[in-house]
C-alpha cells in the first residue's frame, strides 16, 4: 500500500483546524450539555423510614456566560427527578453585576417552589460582596428567591417520617466556616447532610456528627486533558474533585456544577446531581 505523504503545511493546517474545533467545542458545546446524573447513596449510620431524593446543585455561576434561561433548564431538569428537597452549595454568580437578576430571581422563585431549597455561600457569593455583617447581594437575591440560607447554622425536615438535619457553613477561603455554631442545636435526627462549598474544609468537621457532606467548588475539574488530567481544580485534597467518595464515617458528594468561570467545560459536562440517600 502506498503511503500517503502530507506537506508540512497540510499537517500544520490539520493541527490549527483541530485545536480550533476542539476550542470551539469546550466553549459553545460542552457548557451547555446538561447531564443528570442519578446516585444511590447508601449512608452508614443513618435510620431513614424511606429513601430521600435530594438534588444537589451548586456553583450555578450566573454571569455573561451562564444565562437565566440555561439555569432554568437546569432546574426543570432537576425537578423532573421529583426531589424530596434541593442543596445549593454555593457560587451563585461569578463576579459582580454581570447577570439577569430578574431572571436568576425568577428562576430561583421556581426552583423553591418545588421542593424546600437550602443553600450555603461560596467563595465567588462573598468574595465579591466586601461588606461583612450586613445583607449582601446574593444574600438578598436568594431570599427573595426561596432558598433558605444556612450560614453556620442547621434546619430540621421532616420528610418521609424522618427528621432530617441540614447543617451549613460559610466559606472556608474567605475563613466563614465556624463548625461549632453550624451544629449547634443539639436535638437528634435520623440522618445529618452538611453543606459546605469547598470539600477541603471537611477536616473542620471531624468532631461534628454528620451523614453525608455535599460540596462544590471545583467545577469537577472544568478540563480534563486525555492522560493528563486536569489543570483546573482549585483544591489542595485532589482526591476529592468529583464524585461520591468516603471519608472518615461520613460520604462526601462533589458535584461538578452547573455553571463555568470562563465559560469552558471539556469531558466534564455540567452536573444536575439527584441523590437517592437510604
Ligand atoms: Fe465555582
Amino acid at each position: 500500500m502506498e503511503m500517503v505523504k502530507f506537506s508540512r503545511r497540510q499537517i500544520v493546517l490539520g493541527c490549527v483546524t483541530g485545536v480550533t474545533a476542539g476550542v470551539g467545542y469546550a466553549r459553545y458545546v460542552e457548557p451547555g450539555w446538561l447531564e443528570l446524573t442519578t446516585k444511590q447513596v447508601k449512608l452508614r449510620g443513618a435510620s431513614l423510614h424511606r429513601p430521600l431524593r435530594v438534588l444537589h446543585l451548586s456553583d450555578l455561576h450566573a454571569s455573561e456566560f451562564i444565562s437565566a434561561p440555561f439555569l432554568q433548564s437546569a432546574f426543570e431538569m432537576g425537578a423532573a427527578g421529583k426531589p424530596d428537597v434541593i442543596c445549593l452549595t454555593g457560587d451563585y454568580i461569578t463576579q459582580g453585576e454581570r447577570y439577569n437578576e430578574a431572571g436568576y430571581e425568577k428562576a430561583l422563585r421556581w426552583l423553591s417552589g418545588i421542593a424546600p431549597c437550602f443553600g450555603v455561600l461560596g467563595n465567588h457569593d462573598a468574595a465579591w460582596n466586601p461588606s461583612p455583617g450586613q445583607k449582601t447581594k446574593v444574600t438578598a437575591l436568594l431570599e427573595r428567591g426561596g432558598i433558605r440560607l444556612l450560614h453556620n447554622r442547621s434546619e430540621y425536615l421532616s420528610v418521609g417520617g424522618s427528621l432530617v438535619r441540614f447543617a451549613g457553613v460559610g466559606d472556608l477561603w474567605i475563613r466563614q466556616v465556624d463548625p461549632i455554631a453550624a451544629f449547634s442545636d443539639p436535638r437528634p435526627a435520623e440522618a445529618t447532610i452538611l453543606l459546605s462549598h469547598n470539600p477541603d474544609s471537611k477536616e473542620l468537621f471531624l468532631d461534628q456528627d454528620w451523614d453525608l457532606m455535599l460540596c462544590g467548588h471545583t467545577h469537577g475539574g472544568q478540563l480534563i486533558i486525555p492522560k493528563y488530567g486536569t489543570p483546573y481544580a482549585p483544591v489542595k485534597d485532589k482526591r476529592y474533585v468529583a464524585g461520591l467518595l468516603p471519608y472518615e464515617y461520613g460520604l462526601i458528594h462533589v458535584t461538578r456544577g452547573v455553571g463555568t468561570v470562563h465559560g469552558y467545560r471539556l469531558n466534564c459536562r455540567p452536573e444536575v446531581s439527584l441523590l437517592v440517600v437510604s
